[in-house]
């Protein structure tokens, strides 16, 4: 068995929230191959996508395992080392702790981690996003696993035919539930269309009984009670031979839907696909990003990667992107683009509310709609 784990945070941001600056990407690859050369980990790549670090390792030690999670969070201490000596933005941001203990649930950094038996040969994709929510992978992934005019598996390839299940969490009541698809697609989707509050974790195969598919799932404002910045999530997704296969996985980015974040965490704006050099959001701290990273896994190495988004079939969604960007930009702070009360990062209303209770009044009572 092997276990790929995306582990990410955002230490500082080079200039504002835009980027990594490149000092911290030496630093973590410099880590990374010292942790190989160690024996903890197989091997290991480091990546950004806007002012998240992500470090992709293959080991042996299982999800949640203290000795990479630990590792993780030393490389993130180090790069807050030098945001902080950069005099660079948010240094340290995403680190919520003064101290490792055991595992990082609850301290800031977002991992996704999936341990399989590699396959003969073992495709998988590793979506790292910027400027958004865990829940920005629901509809993807609802594309690819469960939608017939998206993946043409679903249909006509005998091992995806029987369907998916889909592990979804509740991000406010911290439980979670399983669907089984195609037939509980209905009652799926009622609650992954609300994704700020339900996530899809995990999914499996029903036929290969192999997990396909982990996501990131933490909510930063959640875990900090106040905003601390939205989680920018990443994602591992396996695909072939009886999953999706890779054009599937990639064809739901091909369509700018739109998923809360951006500025100040606090709006709705297009996901735009795109190569780890344009994964940089600076219009409106936005568009989000979503990079794609291709790996084939063998033996544990990470063969790889190839910048899938690097594609000019993808040209069409970004400039739809930009085409929503400026519609949606238009509504300036009404919703739909700012983000309904309850799911604002930032907020001056309770302020508002006490600073101006005194002066609300009732309706006058011609205005007050009679009962019927
Ligand atoms: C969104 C994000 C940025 C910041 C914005 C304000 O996830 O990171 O849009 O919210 O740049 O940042 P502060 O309050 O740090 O000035
Ligand atoms: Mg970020």
């Amino acid at each position: 068995m092997v276990t790929l784990s995306i582990i990410k945070a955002d230490t500082g941001g080079f200039v504002g929230h835009s980027a990594v600056h490149p000092d911290m990407v030496s630093a973590a690859k410099e880590a990374l191959n010292t942790a190989v050369a160690d024996r903890l980990l197989v091997d290991g790549a480091s990546a950004c996508c806007g002012d998240d670090l992500s470090l992709i390792m293959t080991h042996e030690h299982g999800p949640d395992s203290e000795a990479v999670h630990s590792f993780a969070w030393d490389v993130f201490r180090q790069t807050t080392r030098i945001a902080q000596r950069l005099g660079l933005y948010g240094a340290g941001q995403d680190l919520l702790s003064d101290a490792f203990s055991g595992n990082l649930r609850g301290m800031g950094p977002g991992y996704a981690e999936l341990e399989f038996t590699e396959r003969p040969s073992e495709p998988v994709v590793c979506f790292l996003a910027d400027k958004t929510e865990p829940g920005a992978w629901n509809l993807p992934l609802y594309k690819a696993f469960a939608d017939p005019f998206n993946t043409a598996g679903l249909v006509i390839d005998s091992k995806m035919h029987a369907g998916f299940r889909f592990e979804v969490y509740d991000l406010y009541e911290e439980k979670r539930i399983w669907f089984d698809c195609p037939r509980e697609l209905y009652e799926m989707l009622m609650f992954i269309g609300a994704p700020a509050r339900y996530v899809i974790h995990s999914v499996e195969s029903k036929t290969l009984h192999e997990q396909a598919v982990a996501t990131s799932t933490q909510r930063l404002s959640l875990i900090a009670g106040k905003y601390v910045g939205k989680d920018d999530p990443v994602m591992i997704v396996r695909c072939q031979s009886g999953l999706p296969a890779l054009g599937e996985v990639l064809e739901p980015f091909s369509f700018a839907y739109t998923a809360g974040g951006c500025m100040r965490g606090s709006h709705h704006a297009p996901m735009m696909p795109v190569s780890v050099r344009d994964a940089h959001p600076a219009r409106f701290d936005g568009p989000p990003r979503v990079v794609a990273l291709g790996f084939q896994v063998h033996d544990g190495m990470l063969i790889g990667p190839r910048d899938l988004f690097d594609d000019p079939s993808f040209d069409r969604a970004r400039a739809q992107t930009n085409e929503v960007m400026d519609y949606l930009r238009r509504h300036g702070p009404f919703e739909p683009h700012r983000l309904p009360l309850e799911d604002l990062e930032y907020t001056t209303m309770a302020e508002l509310e006490e600073r101006l209770a005194e002066r609300w009044q009732p309706m006058p009572q011609a205005a007050v709609p009679s009962p019927r």
